[in-house]
């Protein structure tokens, strides 16, 4: 099967072809309406899928938006519009495959700008009443966790339908726009344990870099500047407080960090032009955002005896955060089995939304799969099938 991607929710303008291949999965093992999805899923947990990525195309607008230090939504929209139908031409180019080869169209329908989403979503939907194909909206957050079954070597794209060894799994999901911890019970069952209150992670990266005049996005800015500092002997005493880490909860809070340092940028005027000291303040900044997402995580993981953890989202790329999570995971008793997505994959791109759409597309069988009845949603919730 054939799927083509589409994602607008922010500021990266998306197109992807995938391939879904399942010569691995018997027939009588394909789940049918009548069959609970759980017995469905248990009798294929031996076989796979395998995704092939034909192509990932990935039209940044960090240019437009760097001067202002964000997404200004309109500009977005605007770029969006320019560049998705050049897209969608390179995408169908360097996939070689036929236009009418496409069987199914996977679009993000939330959350995200609106003026974004919109521009995603009435393509999309022109594009399966043109070709009177099938379209799934596909929630973006679904898409980042989708991002795990990934690969960038395409043949070992592989998606092993997930057998009871899986479940529980907490997923950390940090992006610009989210933080969130989810509990994923079993096979597109979420319920939301924990998330941010305010800020996002990535948002916090992002606000931080630009109160340092470190462009945006800021998450890969503050991480080089951190990882500048090589010896012990350069890093200076430089303290930021770790936002709600002591409470018992599974929610986040990220705007008080991100006042703090413009406390201590305003309270250290001669000092800020020190490149060493912006490099402790990166470094710290990073450590105390990712010791507030691993406590967090961790405990989630424990309460909840997760057999999985999953990492995504943008803020996923965060290397600092893959290697410090993957430390404190193999240190949990349960020793549960973490995964993260490629670094190619975890920020924003539609070849996630297609592996999303795909999944959702034929473990649920959804009756409706009619352009008319496809619409954006801002605030969208991951909702269970
Ligand atoms: O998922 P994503 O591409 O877009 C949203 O859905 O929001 O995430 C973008 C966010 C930005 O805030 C960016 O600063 C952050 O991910 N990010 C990072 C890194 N790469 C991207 N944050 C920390 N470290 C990184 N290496
Ligand atoms: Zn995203």
């Amino acid at each position: 099967m054939i799927i083509l991607g589409i994602e607008t929710s922010c500021d990266d303008t998306g197109i992807a072809v995938i391939k879904a291949d399942q010569r691995g999965l018997k027939r009588t093992c394909l789940p049918t309406k009548q069959e609970s999805m759980r017995i469905s899923i248990l009798e294929q947990a031996p076989y796979g899928i395998n995704f092939d990525i034909l192509s990932n195309i990935v039209s940044s607008q960090v240019k437009v938006h760097a001067k202002y230090g964000g997404v200004v939504p309109n500009l977005a929209a605007r770029e969006h519009l320019r560049n998705i139908e050049p897209c969608l031409k390179q995408a169908i180019k360097e996939s070689k495959i036929n236009l009418k080869k496409v069987d199914l169209i996977a679009v993000t329908t939330g959350p995200g700008l609106i003026p974004s989403l919109l521009i995603g979503v009435n393509f999309a939907k022109a594009l399966a009443y043109k070709w009177q194909i099938p379209i799934i909206g596909v929630n973006h957050l679904e898409g980042h966790i989708a991002a795990i079954w990934l690969s960038p070597n395409h043949k070992t794209s592989k998606f092993r339908v997930p057998n009871p060894n899986f479940f529980p799994a907490i997923s950390l999901l940090v992006s610009g726009g989210h933080t969130q911890l989810i509990l994923i019970n079993d096979f597109g069952k979420y319920k939301i344990i924990g998330e941010t209150r305010d800020d996002a992670a990535g948002e916090c990266f992002d606000k931080i870099a630009k109160l340092l005049n470190l462009g945006y996005p800021g998450g890969p800015a503050i991480a080089t500047e951190a990882a500048k500092l090589k010896t012990k002997s350069q890093k200076l005493k430089v303290t930021l407080p770790r936002p709600m880490i002591e409470q018992k909860n599974y929610d986040f809070s990220f705007s008080g960090l991100k006042t703090a340092v413009l406390y201590l940028i305003r309270d250290n005027k001669e000092k800020i032009k020190d490149e060493k000291f912006v490099q402790n303040l990166c470094a710290e900044a990073q450590q105390a955002i990712i010791d507030v997402l691993i406590e967090k995580t961790m405990r989630a993981a424990k309460e909840y005896k997760a057999k999985t953890i999953i990492l995504s989202g943008g803020v996923a790329a965060n290397k600092e955060l893959r290697k410090q999570l993957t430390k404190a995971t193999k240190k949990l008793n349960s020793k549960p089995q973490l995964l993260i997505p490629h670094l190619k994959f975890c920020t924003d791109n539609a070849a996630m939304i297609a592996v999303a759409g795909y999944l959702r597309y034929k473990f649920k069988r959804p009756n409706n799969t009619n352009w008319r009845t496809i619409s954006a949603d801002a605030n969208l919730r991951l909702k269970n099938w």
